[in-house]
């Protein structure tokens, strides 16, 4: 059985890497840190995900539209978004485990160890007195509670304002006074924090005609603020409209860990939408609650998710708010929705000398449209379904399978033909059969080993539907046709096949 979540999490990397989901990048050279390769199963998977996102904002909305801008941008975009000036991470190392930290995460940690402390306490608390217990009471009035919320008090007080300022003296002092030591060394000596770029630069054009430095895009947003007004004019829209983009971004993370949560290279999946300045309360609250709506219609239950506002936000945020899922190491952020008011667009207006103004004829006015940006990494899209949907289950029998209770919609394959025998013209009716559905759906054709291991085999892979010939085949033109899920068989005419699969992998959008 799959026990803790470090086991879990750990099962769900081999069965990644077993199944053709997911490879370490360039293995047989022992490996890129924080790069992975998707494999065949995984590049399917990967594929729905993001067609799904795709149809869910550009066919679903009328006024949103797609773009695929360039990786590589002029130098002067990252100048003028802040990412050359701002987008930093404060950096510490142990000189004696050699090992590298965020300082503001291990200032983090220390702050959720705390919170755990408190979350401990009212669990006893909870407990012992049953129905009667009343928790903000107990808050308030627990000296235990009263001291560690007191702590945390004095340390956001003075680590936000650090944050924010940049001030890495003080996140040092922090360090130092709150005794954090480095978990592999357990020492104290630390060097000062230095500020760390994120942005990963190269040479565009040959040293001898003067190279230019070029950055690999931080995020893809950019790509849409500097082409939204020839989109804006050529696709004739008028305010407000959305432009979604999906594609690479790239980070030096200092800290990349978690498998394919935090990458150096990894997708996003953006929109931003422009409004009328005075409109982004509105249309902030409708994203996120869109943006809720659309996790929800994959099946993934409402308890997996939490909405987190900042307390520190992004250089260019007025006001944020993550999705967090419940990983297997615990809630962590998915997807953040952003109101970035015309900080980007304003600030390419200054920097490129252009105007950016939208003519709203509405009002008979002109201005610098404000954004509502949705942003959700793809990656770790794919680890939150697929960390949800595994699950080892014991049969009635006594045996074990794994099982991936993947969205229909998303599932890498969608059937299996499967002759039950690999003789008596089983195998030719299957291929037949293969050879018309393959034009419908993703399916796999299989023959090899018994028919229970070939099931196994499909439901480690999420296939929701298997379909297996056998000698009543050939007499009455039906074959069987097993769901996943429950392993349950119906028999149904083969030309049937295509439209029962076919109602059951659509996604409901609520
Ligand atoms: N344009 C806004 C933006 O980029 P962000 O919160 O920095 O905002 C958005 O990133 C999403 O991109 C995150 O919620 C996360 O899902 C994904 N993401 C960010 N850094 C990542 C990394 N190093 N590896 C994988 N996904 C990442």
């Amino acid at each position: 059985m799959i026990t803790n979540s470090e086991d879990r999490f750990k099962k769900i990397i081999a069965h990644c890497k077993e199944y053709g989901f997911i490879f370490q990048s360039s293995e047989i050279y022992d490996g890129l840190s924080a790069v992975y390769d998707y494999g065949q199963n995984g590049v399917e998977l990967k594929n729905n995900i993001r067609d799904y996102w795709w149809k869910s904002m550009v066919q679903y909305h009328e006024n949103i539209i797609g773009l695929d801008a360039a990786i590589f941008m002029h130098p002067d975009v990252w100048k003028a978004s802040g990412h050359v000036d701002a987008f930093n991470d404060p950096l510490i190392d142990n000189k004696d485990s050699k090992k590298r930290y965020r300082a503001d995460v291990l200032i983090e940690d220390h702050l959720a160890k705390l919170d755990e402390k408190i979350a401990k306490e009212v669990a006893r608390a909870a407990e012992r007195f049953g129905d009667s217990f009343d928790e903000q009471m107990f808050c308030q009035t627990n000296p235990r509670v009263q001291a560690n919320r007191k702590k945390i008090e004095e340390i956001n007080a003075r680590f936000v304002p650090a944050m924010e300022q940049g001030l890495l003296g003080e996140l040092k002092a922090l360090i130092e006074e709150l005794e954090i030591a480095c978990p592999v060394s357990g020492s104290r000596n630390w060097t000062d924090v230095r500020q760390f770029n994120l942005m990963f630069s190269t040479q565009m054009g040959s040293a001898s005609d003067g190279a230019s430095l070029v950055y690999l895009r931080p995020e893809t947003a950019q790509g849409i603020f500097v082409n939204y007004l020839n989109v804006q004019k050529t696709g004739r829209k008028k305010l407000p409209f959305g432009i979604a983009q999906v594609g690479k971004a790239f980070r030096n993370e200092i800290v990349a860990r978690q498998f394919i949560f935090r990458m150096r290279e990894f997708e996003q999946m953006e929109m931003q939408y422009f409004i009328r300045p005075g409109q982004e309360n509105e249309w902030f609250d409708y994203w996120k609650d869109m943006r809720m709506r659309w996790h929800l219609s994959l099946g993934i239950p409402q308890e997996m998710f939490r909405m987190h506002e900042h307390d520190k936000l992004a250089h260019y945020a007025k006001a944020a708010v993550d999705i967090e899922f419940m990983f297997p190491f615990g809630f962590k952020e998915i997807e953040g929705v952003h109101s970035r008011t015309d900080y980007d667009l304003g600030a390419h207006q200054k920097v490129s000398g252009k105007k950016l103004q939208y003519f709203d004829p509405d009002i008979n006015e002109s201005y610098v449209p404000y954004v509502v940006e949705t942003s959700i990494g793809l990656d770790r899209m794919f680890l939150a379904v697929i960390s949800h949907a595994l699950k080892e289950e014991t049969l009635e029998d006594g045996s074990q399978r794994m099982v991936m209770n993947i969205s229909p919609a998303l599932a890498p394959v969608k059937v299996a033909v499967l002759p039950l025998v690999k003789k008596d013209g089983l195998p030719e009716k299957g291929r037949e059969i293969f050879d018309k559905l393959k034009y419908d759906f993703h399916c796999q054709y299989e023959e090899k080993d018994a028919i229970g291991r070939r099931y196994r085999r499909q439901d480690a892979i999420g296939t929701p539907y298997c379909i297996t010939i056998d000698h009543e085949s050939l007499e009455n033109d039906t074959v069987t046709i097993r769901k996943r899920d429950t392993m349950q068989q119906e028999r149904i005419p083969t030309d049937k096949i295509a439209s029962v699969v076919r109602k059951r992998i659509e996604i409901k959008p609520l």
